[in-house]
C-alpha cells in the first residue's frame, strides 16, 4: 500500500478514536484488599469504551484524607473529572459551585426510576444530579469469626448484655473481643451503633439528623457513653491507629472474635475467599436488630472545559447505574446495589438480609442515615461529633455526663 496513503488511513483513525475517547481522572480512597477489586470494575469497564482512567487514590479508611487532599486540588483550580464525594458533602460542594449538571445523563438512563428518592435526594443539588450513586453500605453490623466462637462455647451476642457477657468468656479463653482501630472515624462507627440501640430511630435521628440539644445531652446520650467506655474493656492494647481492613484481618484470621464495622468489611472476607455461615457470621450490631444504618457511595463530577473529558464523565456515569457494574461491584464491596430492581441471585445471605431489611425499614421508619460516614450532618457537625467521642474514648477516666454536656456543646457550637 502507498504509504502516504496507509499514514492519512491510520491518523483518521486514531481521530475517530480520539473524537469519543477521554480521560477521567478518579479520587477514592478505596484501597484495602477488598475495595480494589471493586473499584478496579470500574476502571475496566469505563477502559472496555475506549476511556482512559487515571487513577487517584488516597488511602484512609473512611475519606479524611481523601477529602483533605481533594479540597487542595479544587482550591487550587485543579480538581480531579470525579471524585468519591457521599452524603452532605454533596450539597456542600455543589453550593461551593464546583459540580457538574448530570441531569443530561440521568434523564437518557432513567435515574429517578432506578433508585429510590431516598438515595437520589441526596445526590441532587438545587433540583439536577451532580453525583451517581454506587452502592448502599450498611454500617450497623457484626462479624465475627465462626470457628473462635465455637472454640469458646459461646453465642455471636445479640444485645449489649450479651455483648458483654460473651467479652468475658472470650477473654478468659485469651482472645481479643472486639478487634478495633482506634481512629476517629472507626471509634464514631462503634460509638454511633451504640447510640442506635439505646436512643433507637427515633432518637438516634433527633441527635444525629436533627441536632436537637436535648437529645444530645440528654440521660439516653449518658447511657450511651457509658456502654460505650465500657466497650475499651474489650479491645486490645494495640489498637491505637490501626486501620480498619488489619482489624478486619483480626478476626479473619481468629486473632479477635468480633468487629463492629460497615459492610466494606465483607469486601475483606470475601478477598480472604471466606464464606458467610461457614467461615464467619453477619449480624446486626448488638440491640439493633430491625434497624439499618445507611452509609451510600458516589461519585460527583466537576466542572471542566474540556468536552473529551466531558464525555468521559458522561461514560463514567452512566456506567455505574448499569446492571452488569452493580453486580460485580457490590459482590467485591460488600455492599449491595443501589438499583431497586438488581437481581439478587449472586449475592451472598448476609448481601441478602441487607437488601431485605434495606426495604423493610425503608417503611418501617428505622432506616437511618450514618453521622460517622457523613450521611447524617454536615462535614462540621461530624467533625465536632467525632472529636467529643474519641477523645471520651481514649480518656479512661472520662465521664459519661460530661460528654454528654460537651456534645451537645460541640455540635452547637459548630451549626
Ligand atoms: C465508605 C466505604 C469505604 C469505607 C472504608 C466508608 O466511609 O463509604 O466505601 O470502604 O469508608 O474506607
Amino acid at each position: 500500500m502507498n504509504i502516504k496513503k496507509t499514514l492519512l488511513t491510520l491518523s483518521l483513525l486514531s481521530a475517530t478514536q480520539f473524537a469519543t475517547a477521554g480521560e477521567v481522572e478518579v479520587l477514592h480512597w478505596w484501597t484495602s484488599g477488598g475495595e480494589a477489586k471493586s473499584v478496579s470494575a470500574l476502571k475496566d469497564m469505563l477502559e472496555s469504551q475506549g476511556h482512559t482512567w487515571k487513577d487517584f487514590a488516597v488511602a484512609g479508611g473512611s475519606g479524611t484524607s481523601a477529602m483533605t487532599v481533594l479540597k487542595t486540588r479544587a482550591v487550587s483550580g485543579n480538581p480531579p473529572a470525579a471524585a468519591q464525594i457521599k452524603g452532605h458533602d454533596i450539597q456542600e460542594w455543589g453550593g461551593l459551585g464546583f459540580l457538574a449538571s448530570l441531569d443530561d445523563v440521568a434523564t437518557a438512563n432513567k435515574w429517578d426510576s432506578l433508585v429510590p428518592p431516598m438515595v437520589s435526594d441526596i445526590m441532587k443539588f438545587d433540583g439536577e444530579y451532580v453525583a451517581v450513586p454506587v452502592n448502599v453500605h450498611r454500617v450497623n453490623w457484626l462479624w465475627a469469626n465462626k470457628e473462635v466462637f465455637q472454640k469458646a462455647g459461646v453465642k455471636v451476642p445479640a444485645t449489649m448484655d450479651e455483648f458483654f457477657m460473651v467479652g468475658d468468656k472470650l477473654k478468659e479463653a485469651g482472645i481479643i473481643p472486639l478487634a478495633h482501630g482506634g481512629q476517629a472515624w472507626q471509634d464514631a462507627t462503634v460509638f454511633e451503633a451504640v447510640a442506635l440501640s439505646v436512643l433507637g430511630s427515633d432518637g438516634y435521628n433527633k441527635a444525629f439528623v436533627d441536632l436537637d440539644m436535648d437529645t444530645l445531652s440528654g440521660d439516653q446520650m449518658v447511657e450511651t457513653f457509658r456502654l460505650f467506655q465500657k466497650m475499651h474493656n474489650y479491645i486490645d492494647k494495640n489498637s491505637p491507629g490501626r486501620d480498619w481492613n488489619v482489624a478486619t484481618s483480626m478476626v479473619i484470621n481468629g486473632e479477635a472474635a468480633m468487629q463492629i464495622m460497615g459492610d466494606w468489611a465483607k469486601g475483606e472476607f470475601t478477598a480472604a475467599g471466606k464464606m458467610p455461615g461457614k467461615d464467619y457470621v453477619c449480624v446486626p450490631a448488638p440491640g439493633t436488630s430491625g434497624q439499618f444504618t445507611h452509609n451510600v457511595d458516589s461519585f460527583a463530577f466537576f466542572q471542566l472545559s474540556d468536552p473529551e473529558k466531558q464525555k468521559a464523565q458522561q461514560a463514567l456515569a452512566a456506567t455505574i447505574l448499569t446492571p452488569e457494574f452493580q453486580e460485580v461491584f457490590n459482590l467485591n464491596k460488600g455492599s449491595i446495589p443501589v438499583r431497586l430492581d438488581a437481581d439478587m441471585s449472586k449475592f451472598d445471605s448476609c448481601a441478602v438480609d441487607s437488601m431485605k431489611d434495606f426495604k423493610a425499614t425503608a417503611k418501617s421508619g428505622d432506616l437511618v442515615p450514618s453521622m460517622a460516614h457523613g450521611m447524617s450532618t454536615t462535614s462540621y457537625a461530624q467533625g465536632a461529633i467525632y472529636d467529643v467521642v474519641t477523645n471520651f474514648f481514649n480518656d479512661p477516666n472520662a465521664d459519661p455526663k460530661e460528654a454528654a454536656g460537651k456534645l451537645a456543646k460541640a455540635v452547637k457550637a459548630a451549626m
